[in-house]
């Protein structure tokens, strides 16, 4: 997951994604998110998610769209949002519950 970009707001892996299919597409990068993702690393980091930061990019672009789209994700929701998210540092256990509370924030208690 670490190639993940989105397109017209929509996840996906940019290393599989011809780019004929962008053609007229938003494409929104990990720099067009930057306050969201600085947010959720003060998560990641707090819970102690953030070890070598190889898999941060793709972990954060899928969290920021996860969080977008449901209020509330359940556990099981997060980890079959997640799915393609792999981590080779964590064990998953510090990045879920930095998600978790990530998710648990409203909008308007962003600090
Ligand atoms: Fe190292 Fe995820 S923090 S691969």
């Amino acid at each position: 997951g670490l190639c993940t970009v989105w397109v017209d707001d929509i996840p996906i892996l940019s290393c599989s994604y011809i780019a004929m299919r962008a053609e007229g597409k938003n494409i929104t990068t990990l720099e067009g998110l930057k306050k969201e993702a600085l947010e959720f690393g003060s998560f990641l980091a707090t819970e102690g998610g953030d070890q070598c930061g190889f898999c941060s990019p793709g972990l954060i672009m899928n969290v920021i769209s996860l969080k977008r789209k449901f209020k509330n994700p359940t556990e099981e929701m997060i980890q079959n949002y997640l799915m393609g998210n792999l981590c080779r540092c964590t064990g998953y256990s510090a990045q879920l519950r930095a998600i978790k509370k990530y998710c648990e924030t409203n909008d308007h208690d962003k600090f």
